[in-house]
């Protein structure tokens, strides 16, 4: 059984990007996950998107995770689009298609860029033929910050020029452009190329989606956003959050072995982080 969102990945990044917002994508890293993102979006009617990685799928399983998604979805009022993030190549995408995803990422971003069209374009013709909306990468997003020279860094950044070129040669429907953030923890401050990153949007015309949005401070969000960002990926912030509240409930209750002891507070703990993230981002009170 597949069961729609009550708005597709497209609708939902174009409307926020002309009204100047944008949707977050939380991680589908488990029930309780699920149950905190949904149950935020429900209280501040909000849009999300449920960001799940390759490595989330063979955790869990594609069909589990459409099931999971197909529940929020029957019972929330808000759009809730199930999201793989950063998928390999164009077999895997079809198969998260086939099991019931609403949007894919292709993530050819290490290949060369005549690669990288090649393959996006085939994505978004055959993701579009079945309704699903597709967001492409451009440079490369750092896994860490780790040590990179001020060289290597501009090395990575996405060129306005073959963003421009990409976009309309592949008809993605959001962009995802290295522009300085990175996945996992900063060491400092990230120093994101807003120049680059309003260029972009520009010369695309496409939703820009900012991946590494955890530790991301507020007020360089709030630029990235009047600046054409439509997507915040946050997953590290959750995680952390969620992990703390698990370790210092077992260190205070030694005894505990029921699961939901610990777990509990911990889905309590990130609705925390998620309402904070949809104001910050300005998602609330759409839908
Ligand atoms: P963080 O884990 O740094 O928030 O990044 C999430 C992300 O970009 C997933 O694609």
């Amino acid at each position: 059984m597949y069961v729609p969102p009550k708005a597709s990945y497209r609708e939902v990044l174009n409307d926020a990007v002309q009204k100047g917002y944008a949707v977050g994508q939380f991680n589908l890293n488990g029930l309780e996950y699920l149950q905190a993102i949904v149950e935020v979006a429900e209280e501040e009617r909000s849009p999300v998107i449920l960001g799940v990685s390759v490595s989330s799928t063979k955790y869990f399983g594609l069909d589990y995770l459409v099931a999971l998604a197909n529940a929020a979805k029957l019972k929330a009022g808000v759009p809730i689009i199930l999201h793989l993030d950063h998928g390999p190549d164009f077999d895997f995408i079809m198969k998260a298609i086939r099991a019931g995803f609403d949007s894919v990422m292709y993530d050819g971003s290490e290949h060369p860029l005549e690669e990288n069209i090649a393959v996006t374009r085939q994505v978004v013709e055959a993701a579009h033929a079945a309704g699903v909306s597709v967001e492409g990468e451009i440079g490369r997003i750092g896994g860490t910050e780790d040590e990179v020279s001020v060289d290597e860094r501009e090395a990575m950044l996405a060129r306005v020029d073959e963003a421009e070129r990409f976009a309309e040669e592949t008809k993605i429907d959001a962009i995802a452009p290295a522009v300085g953030t990175a996945h996992g923890l900063y060491k400092g401050r990230p120093q994101i190329a807003f120049d680059r990153l309003e260029a972009i949007h520009k010369r695309t015309g496409k939703p820009i989606v900012l991946h590494g949005g955890s530790g991301v401070p507020d007020e360089d969000i709030r630029q990235a956003i009047a600046l054409g960002v439509g997507k915040i990926n946050v997953n590290t912030e959750s995680q952390a959050e969620f992990t703390r509240v698990v370790r210092k409930v077992l260190a205070e209750k030694p005894d505990v072995f029921d699961s939901r002891k610990y777990l509990g507070p911990a889905r309590e703990a990130i609705k925390e982080v998620i309402r904070k993230k949809i104001r910050l981002f300005g998602s609330h009170h759409r839908f």
